[in-house]
């Protein structure tokens, strides 16, 4: 029996009239099916709502986004490749299952993305990541190019690309780019993202229509700077600088 719940207890959506619903920005809707958008639940809201704060400190900072990144790269592996598994239990009864198969690397777009590589590591051990340096100039908010790494057996690989903002899409754009030059075919990258704005993901889709993208918000939109709106400002300044 569900427990008698007052208006001010919080005690989670399912919990709850609509009329005592708790009101929140919601993510914009995506008309792209390749498009992932994480099930918008109380926790990844609260979370959401810590790292949105400019009155958040540093700390708080690097830690709701690690948690929001984690429930990123679960999501993102669901999308990988499985293969039928039957164990036997210690009470020896079988129970069929399921295992993972096919290679995996990560690549992270620098520096942002690299506040991502973590969350990877904590879910896949001795996963090997690959860096491309991309910065966004400042007045133009064109992306360069400036080096990149990668694992030399990358072809053969799905590829989780990490960066958690994307605004005009162009960083994650050029990104797909390089992985593409080396052999990397469109539909075994999947792009792990915290916040979107709409335009990135129409440019991005259009231009990779096989490619999935995993993210946690689809904002308004940019300011005139290219900023995402309402967004969170710098992610790279909040999360190794400020
Ligand atoms: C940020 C962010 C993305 C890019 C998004 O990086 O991490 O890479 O901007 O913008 P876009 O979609 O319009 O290309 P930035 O170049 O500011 O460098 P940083 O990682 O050092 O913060
Ligand atoms: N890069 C960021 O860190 N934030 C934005 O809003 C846009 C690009």
């Amino acid at each position: 029996k569900r427990p008698e719940v007052g208006p001010t207890q919080c005690v989670g959506p399912d919990y709850r009239t609509e009329s005592q619903k708790p009101v929140a920005t919601v993510s914009t809707e995506i008309e792209y099916d390749n498009v992932i958008t994480l099930p918008q639940t109380p926790q990844l809201i609260a979370l959401l709502t810590m790292i949105r704060d400019r009155n958040t400190d540093r700390a708080d900072f690097i830690f709701y986004s690690n948690r929001i990144i984690r429930l990123l790269v679960e999501e993102g592996l669901n999308h990988l490749p499985i293969v039928e598994q039957t164990v036997t239990t210690p009470v020896g009864r079988t129970y069929a299952g399921l295992q993972f198969q096919g290679k995996i690397c990560g690549v992270s777009i620098m520096r942002a993305g690299e506040s991502m590589e973590q969350g990877l590591r904590d879910c896949c051990r001795s996963v090997r990541i690959g860096k491309i340096l991309i910065q966004r100039d400042e007045e133009t908010s064109m992306p360069k190019l400036f080096y990149d790494k990668l694992p030399e057996d990358i072809a053969d690989r799905w590829v989780l690309l990490l960066d958690p903002m994307f605004a005009t899409g162009g960083s994650a754009i050029m990104a797909v780019d390089v992985l593409k030059s080396r052999g990397v075919p469109e539909e075994r990258i999947l792009f792990l993202n915290l916040i979107a704005s709409p335009q990135g993901i129409k440019n991005f889709a259009t231009q990779f229509p096989k490619l999935r993208v995993v993210t946690a918000f689809v904002d308004q939109g940019l300011d005139e700077k290219n900023y995402i709106i309402p967004g969170l400002g710098d992610f790279g300044d909040r999360y190794y600088t400020m």
